[in-house]
């Protein structure tokens, strides 16, 4: 299966959640079983051979292929949460959005300085939680950091969001 073919079953829903947004819908992704297995396998085939310990899915659209990946990498799976979902102690970082502030966290045992991780979502805009989420990791300690996105909206330029050093890999950039 292509991008194209990939593209090809991502809905597109104009005026939402507000007029004037294009609102990309991955849930045509995850529900069809062709598209689903060949995510997984091309993120399998990107960082099968990295020594990926952890990844992080982002809530909750980073959930889905996030957990998916770790089972099929042989890695641990970790959530970055909205505020107050979380049982155990937390870490957290606040992040600028259009308007105002909004606040992402992790457990703080759930990463450690000798974790390889591989930090995922479904889509990048501007970056502001992705970002978020890379300072907490490594704030955790962790040296060895790889992000990804099923999708990257290349107009809004989210990669300026992270270090010049990272790796940022994704699949379909629109
Ligand atoms: C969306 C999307 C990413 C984030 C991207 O999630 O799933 O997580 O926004 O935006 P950014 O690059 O500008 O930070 P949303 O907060 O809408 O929540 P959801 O995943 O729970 O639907
Ligand atoms: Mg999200």
């Amino acid at each position: 299966m292509s991008k194209e073919t990939l593209k090809a079953n991502l809905r597109e829903i104009p005026d939402f959640p507000i007029p004037g947004i294009l609102f990309y819908d991955v849930t045509t992704l995850f529900k069809n079983p062709e598209c689903l297995q060949e995510m997984l396998d091309s993120l399998y085939e990107m960082y099968k051979d990295k020594g990926i310990t952890k990844v992080v899915g982002i809530e909750s659209r980073g959930f889905i292929m996030g957990g998916a990946l770790a089972a099929r990498l042989g890695a641990g799976f970790v959530m970055a949460r909205k505020p107050g979902k979380l049982p155990a102690e937390v870490v957290e970082e606040t992040y600028a959005k259009e308007y105002g502030t909004d606040t992402i966290q992790i457990h703080k045992d759930a990463i450690d300085e000798n974790d390889v991780v591989l930090l995922h979502d479904d889509l990048l805009a501007t970056g502001g939680t992705m970002a978020a989420t890379h300072r907490l990791v490594q704030r955790c300690g962790a040296k060895k950091i790889f992000i990804n996105f099923i999708i990257e909206l290349g107009g809004l330029n989210g990669r300026k969001a992270f270090p010049e050093d990272i790796t940022v890999d994704t699949l379909l950039t629109l």
